[in-house]
């Protein structure tokens, strides 16, 4: 048995955020592959006999998009550390996901295309992670083809960003000719050798100045003035401002040759923060060492159709969690087994026998638990609301065929739990309920998989509506009242004021400050 704090310690819990093509799911093969993991699939997703077929059925509707929209969860060991590491969808419809993973996770990894830059996506993703407030480090990828200059990257992370770069490693050889990269810590430069599409681990040489100048010749020199110009500018790695959000160690490389991967997996190691004591509802903080708590941030059911299994993903903010023990769903004071939880990743084992502060856990058929809800044994905790994103979309939803009402009031009530879309009632109620989406393609999901998952067809017509904000029951009555102002209520009891317009709303904001009207994260769109 060992100790939370010593393997706290060890743990390394991180996200990747990308514009969709920067190459995300290219990095993670290549992560696992310098971890020793590669071939060794999400556990929970692809373990049991037969899931992969059900797996994939319900991707179909991401490949038809083009665009991921679950998040997996991967781990594997690096140097002497274990390494949670945190998918999260691609698209700026689904920023409310990836809020809730990166409230899972300690740090962010950005990863940028050389010929692109910061893309309107990255923009958006990057604000979620300014909102969560969480340190992220920047892969700026594809190196090894036609890509904009270095340094021009940087000024454009700087300006558009608002933070400042610091790299860590600096390209030898231009976008689309890379021959290696040198390290700014150790000054060391290290030549790469290209695998084919970079199957194997990419071999490097760690090559001295007199033969670098001789191989390497004017991209050399050139990238040693530019190492000495980021010296004189100060622009070097500091943990604290990058702690802080304010500056962020960037990483040169190619995902597809594996060119600069390892460094950045050391830089993962040597920089991303490991779990600190989780801050609590009340303030005060969860000791690593306190009996195990763990934080729900996303539920997903749907996995396989024919289990109609609910899969509850929980961090682990404290102590040892071990298969089987009884744990307590705070909302509900309940009590579960965890007979059945899985770690959520290969790694030889398909179930989870013990994990740790930063680890992530699949709790199977843990009905009662909704996303941001706390699960612990012996030392009740609650942590802080997630926060819900401001709605922009609104569409009421029926079933088309009356018989499967059913089907279709739980169906509903399931995406509602899971947080895939917010459900709205009026006087309708469940007949026709109101959705509400941060953006337009959580209504394709959620149609998808009320068709799919529970065999209700649904018809969606559009609202007058453009802009929510959160109020209460006092001041409910009064702007339900008003014209161009409608007030629906969510299953978690909280109200939402429906404007047809913002002009309107700032207009109900001037005329009336004494009712309650609050913002959400978000408003007005990301970016
Ligand atoms: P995503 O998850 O962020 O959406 O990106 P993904 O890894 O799927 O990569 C998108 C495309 O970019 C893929 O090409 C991938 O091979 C390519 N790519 C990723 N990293 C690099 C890199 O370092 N250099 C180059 N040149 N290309 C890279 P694709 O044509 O869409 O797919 P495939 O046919 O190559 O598999």
């Amino acid at each position: 048995m060992s100790d939370p704090i010593v393997e706290a310690k060890r743990r390394r819990t991180f996200a990747i955020i990308s514009h969709p093509d920067a190459g995300k799911t290219t990095l993670t093969e290549k992560f696992l592959l310098y971890g020793g993991a590669l071939g060794k699939e999400a556990g929970t997703v692809k373990a049991r006999e037969g899931r992969r077929s059900a797996t994939s059925d319900w991707m179909e509707l991401e490949q038809q998009r083009g665009i991921s929209i679950t998040s997996t969860v991967l781990q594997f060991e690096y140097r002497d550390c274990v390494v949670n590491l945190l998918d999260t969808p691609g698209h700026r419809d689904f920023s409310e996901d990836t809020y809730r993973v990166l409230a899972a996770a300690d740090a962010a990894v950005m990863v940028l295309d050389a010929a692109k830059g910061i893309e309107p996506q990255t923009l958006k993703l990057f604000e979620v992670c300014r909102e969560r407030e969480i340190p992220f480090l920047t892969f700026i990828n594809k190196w090894d083809r036609p890509g904009k200059d270095p340094l021009q990257l940087l000024d454009e992370i700087e300006e558009t960003l608002v933070v400042e770069p610091t790299p860590v490693t600096w390209p030898v050889g231009i976008p689309g000719d890379f021959r290696g990269v040198v390290h700014r810590g150790t000054g060391v430069y290290t030549r790469f050798e290209r695998t084919a599409r970079g199957s194997t681990i990419a071999p490097e040489e760690e090559v001295d100045e007199a033969s670098a100048e001789a191989q390497d010749g004017e991209w050399w020199l050139q990238a040693k003035d530019e190492v000495d110009l980021l010296d004189e500018i100060g622009r070097v790695v500091d943990q604290k401002t990058f702690l802080a959000g304010e500056s962020t160690p960037v990483f040169f490389g190619s995902a597809l040759t594996n060119f600069g991967v390892r460094f950045l997996l050391d830089g993962v190691v040597d920089l991303v923060p490991p779990p600190a004591p989780r801050i609590l509802a009340d303030g005060s903080r969860r000791a690593l060492d306190d009996p195990f708590a763990g934080l729900v941030f996303k539920v997903q059911a749907g996995m396989d159709k024919s289990h109609r299994d609910r899969i509850a993903f929980v961090r682990v903010c404290s102590g040892r969690f071990e298969r089987g023990i009884t744990a307590i769903a705070e909302r509900t004071e309940r009590q579960f087994s965890t007979k059945y939880a899985q770690a959520m990743f290969g790694q030889d084992r398909d179930t989870a026998d013990e994990a740790y502060p930063g680890d992530v856990l699949g709790l199977v058929n843990a009905n009662d638990l909704r996303v941001g809800d706390a699960v612990y044994v012996d030392k009740p905790a609650s942590f802080p609301d997630l926060p819900a994103f401001a709605p922009e979309h609104f569409m009421r939803a029926r079933v088309k065929d009356t018989s499967k009402f059913k089907q279709f009031r739980k169906g509903i009530a399931q995406l509602d739990e899971e947080g895939a879309i917010q459900v709205l009632r009026d006087e309708m109620g469940d007949q026709a309920p109101i959705l509400a989406a941060v953006g337009p393609m959580q209504f394709e999901v959620a149609n998808y998989r009320l068709q799919n998952e529970f065999g209700a067809e649904i018809e969606m017509t559009s609202t007058p509506y453009t802009i929510a904000r959160k109020t209460d029951e006092e001041s409910g009555p009064q702007l339900n009242a008003m014209q161009g102002v409608s007030v629906l209520r969510r299953d978690n009891g909280t109200f939402l004021a429906l404007f047809e317009s913002k002009y309107w709303m700032d207009r109900v904001l001037a005329d009336h400050p004494e009712l309650t009207l609050e913002r959400m994260v978000a408003e007005g769109g990301l970016g």
